[in-house]
């Protein structure tokens, strides 16, 4: 970790690249899908922040083409060592709460679920606005962690043992400097911003105990196993609700992914 963020998943964990697996899995085709819908295109200069395991970035290196550009950050970019050689494709360590950007650069930036963990998100996001083009536009996908309600339980307190684990995980990333309701603020952030053109969507699902999205839930809780017990959860409950993640029968709704973008004037 770096500068002064608080990521409480931190990069250098091994349980990093099951997130990123997890998270490419359940979110990149809505990405690539809104991405596509705004329409970036050849010859784009493009900044991925965050960029994890860097599957973002390396779908929009194919996009804009030999004649455009991407610059992907993050504050540890070791998951991004193996993204296949491209010319366009530029992979910087850079911290976006304390590091500059250069200005007036971008046609287009993405971050997906960085500022929410950002304690500096509205400094950042300015600094984000001041990178773009005139008429660029900067999209952020980002969770309302507040809406994940169990459709399925199992057993007789399934459900709730879920929601004891969640809250706690929530606890640490919350004292970590992080607002788990950041894709509901985002919106007003952007007009706050000085950005124009504001709109958003949200994307949500079902996930199965055994899906690729259980596995998020089983990877965060694997990785802050130690300060889940200081927030008051025995291992034995932890170890019950790692196996109900992975029971067909349990199901739980998805983080929504609420999108929201604007351009520069
Ligand atoms: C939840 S992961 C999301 C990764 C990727 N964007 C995705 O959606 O698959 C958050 C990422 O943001 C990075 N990050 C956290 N704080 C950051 C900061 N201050 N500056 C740049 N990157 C940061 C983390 O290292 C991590 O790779």
């Amino acid at each position: 970790m770096s500068g002064t963020s608080g990521y409480a998943f931190d990069n250098t964990s091994e349980h990093a690249g099951g997130r990123f697996d997890a998270l490419e899995t359940c979110y990149d085709p809505v990405t690539f899908a809104r991405l596509t819908e705004l329409g970036v295109g050849v010859g784009m200069r493009c900044l991925e922040l965050g960029g994890g395991g860097g599957s973002v970035a390396g779908w929009l290196a194919d996009r804009v083409g030999p004649t455009g550009s991407v610059l992907v950050t993050d504050i540890e970019p070791r998951w991004m060592d193996g993204l296949p050689e491209r010319g366009n494709l530029h992979v910087l360590r850079h911290d976006i709460s304390t590091d500059e950007l250069p200005e007036d650069e971008f046609d287009l930036i993405h971050a997906r679920l960085v500022l929410l963990h950002v304690p500096e998100r509205l400094a950042a996001l300015d600094r984000l606005v001041r990178a773009l083009r005139p008429g660029g536009s900067l999209v952020l996908d980002e969770f309302d962690c507040g809406y994940v309600p169990v459709l399925a339980s199992p057993w007789p307190g399934a459900a709730e043992l879920f929601e004891k684990m969640h809250d706690a995980v929530m606890g640490v990333v919350t004292r970590a400097g992080a607002d788990i309701h950041w894709g509901l603020h985002a919106y007003a952030a952007l007009r706050g911003a000085g950005l124009v053109g504001v709109a958003s969507s949200t994307y949500a699902e079902s996930w199965r105990g055994g899906s690729p999205g259980s596995r998020l839930h089983q990877v965060n809780m694997r990785q802050l196993e130690g300060r889940l017990v200081e927030e008051g959860l025995t291992e034995e409950q932890l170890d019950r609700c790692l196996r109900l993640l992975d029971d067909p029968a349990f199901a739980v709704n998805s983080y929504p992914l609420i999108t929201t973008w604007g351009r520069r004037p």
